[in-house]
């Protein structure tokens, strides 16, 4: 009896898995976006799609409503992990027209250009903490001493809740990232990503009623009070929206800053450049975004039947679209494999794009610059200490364990 070929592994994005592949995954995605564009991914049974104007087209029309109900994990026999998918399915990332629309604008009201832009001179000061901590030394690693610390103290600052709760808000972001980031999951890991779940809403729900020390002003104090046309969040929605806005803006920003540094230090004329000209550093982010997204992809749903690079992706087909292969599509941008501060019109994809388009850019824009800025600017003769950089198991969500760095004692 003839037996079926077995499925060509070379363009699955399970591929990622691979070290080797992690560690650059550019090449597989320039491969994908020449030879298979709108490409069915045997592994992980989704629709890829890797050209700049087609992730466009996905994230603009296709539904966000892709995490199973707790009733569909239960007959697929997973149900353990269903206080992960409660969370999950009332958070704005996982949710379309209405309740999505209706959601953002409560959560916007909360979350203002004035109350980033209030927080300025605290992320200034918290930048600065962090290196004095190291300067005298001569050495430090990137992401445990600073990239990790640096946005979860803010998120303490702008949740409104004790800094000194910051390491657990980091250690739990951590975890429900894995879920964000992975189309894979580590059986293993489950129980942690549970466990670390539970203790996060448990916390947010003793926040938010704490007798003795009432909610100080801040995103969850006014979560609570938001009010758009007599509608109100209800409490499990203020939790799961307050999860989703420190996860996403966590992991995300530390990786921003860590894999940032490594293009600089890997690049030293374009560091050089940003030194002596710090005007550019506001580019030098939208470009760092662009060119090592942190947020490398992004899945989805067909609504519909719909052509897309014309292929048809069925009605119910899930698509996983590439942010990172698009940021580097040739079509859209000019040399797009070279690292160019002064690159004209570079609308990338780094922060997805349409209705879910990152709710908290302008706070990530504003902890890139400061990072970076206070690194160049304090930290003289920065180095790599090795090269041998390690980057972590989590797919989607890309960035490394470690980055150390030797400079100049001051
Ligand atoms: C460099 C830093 C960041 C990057 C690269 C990033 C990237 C993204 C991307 C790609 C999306 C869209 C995902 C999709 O369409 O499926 C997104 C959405 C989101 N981001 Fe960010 N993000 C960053 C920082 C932040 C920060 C600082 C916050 C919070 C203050 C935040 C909160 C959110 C939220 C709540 C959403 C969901 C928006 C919605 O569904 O309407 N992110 N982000």
């Amino acid at each position: 009896m003839a037996t079926s070929p077995a499925p060509d592994l070379s363009l699955s994005l399970a591929r990622l898995m691979d070290p080797a592949v992690l560690a650059d995954p550019y090449p597989l995605y320039a491969r994908l976006r020449e030879e298979a564009p709108v490409h069915w991914d045997p592994f992980l049974h989704c629709w890829v799609v890797t050209r700049y104007a087609d992730v466009h087209q996905v994230l603009h029309s296709f539904s966000a409503d892709r995490t199973p109900s707790p009733e569909q994990l239960r007959m697929l026999g997973i149900g353990n992990i269903e206080p992960i998918a409660e969370v999950m399915v009332k958070q704005m990332l996982f949710l379309d027209p209405p309740r999505h629309t209706q959601l953002r604008k409560l959560c916007s009201t909360a979350f203002t250009p004035r109350r980033v832009e209030q927080l300025e001179q605290r992320v200034h000061a918290i930048a600065d903490r962090l290196v004095d901590r190291k300067i005298g030394s001569g050495q430090m690693d990137v992401i445990g001493d600073f990239a990790a610390p640096f946005p979860a103290i803010v998120f303490a600052a702008l949740l409104g809740v004790p800094e000194e709760d910051h390491m657990r808000l980091k250690a739990w972001s951590a975890d429900f990232a894995e879920m964000l980031g992975n189309f894979q999951h580590n059986v293993d890991r489950v129980a942690r990503v549970l466990k670390s779940t539970e203790e996060m809403v448990d916390y947010f729900r003793r926040a938010i009623h704490e007798e003795e020390r009432p909610l100080a002003d801040g995103l969850l104090k006014s979560l609570v009070d938001a009010e758009v046309d007599g509608e109100r969040l209800s409490e499990d929605e203020v939790i799961a929206n307050a999860i989703v806005v420190m996860v996403g803006g966590q992991e995300t920003t530390t990786n921003l800053i860590g894999s940032g540094l490594l293009t600089l230090l890997r690049q030293p004329d374009k560091l050089a450049q940003l030194r002596e000209r710090p005007e550019l550093t506001a580019s030098a982010v939208e470009e760092l975004l662009r060119y090592e997204s942190p947020s490398q992809h992004t899945g989805r749903i067909a609504h519909e039947d719909t052509i897309v690079g014309g292929t048809l992706i069925p009605k119910g087909a899930a698509v996983m679209a590439v942010m990172a292969a698009g940021n580097r599509d040739p079509e859209r941008f000019p040399n797009p494999d070279e690292l160019d501060f002064e690159r004209a019109d570079n609308r990338h994809l780094a922060f997805g794009w349409a209705a879910h388009f990152c709710f908290g850019a302008p706070l990530a824009r504003m902890e890139g610059r400061i990072a970076f800025r206070c690194l160049l600017d304090r930290l003289h003769g920065l180095a790599l200490d090795a090269e041998c950089v390690e980057w972590r198991e989590n797919l989607g969500l890309r960035g490394l364990k470690a980055l150390p760095v030797a400079f100049d004692e001051a």
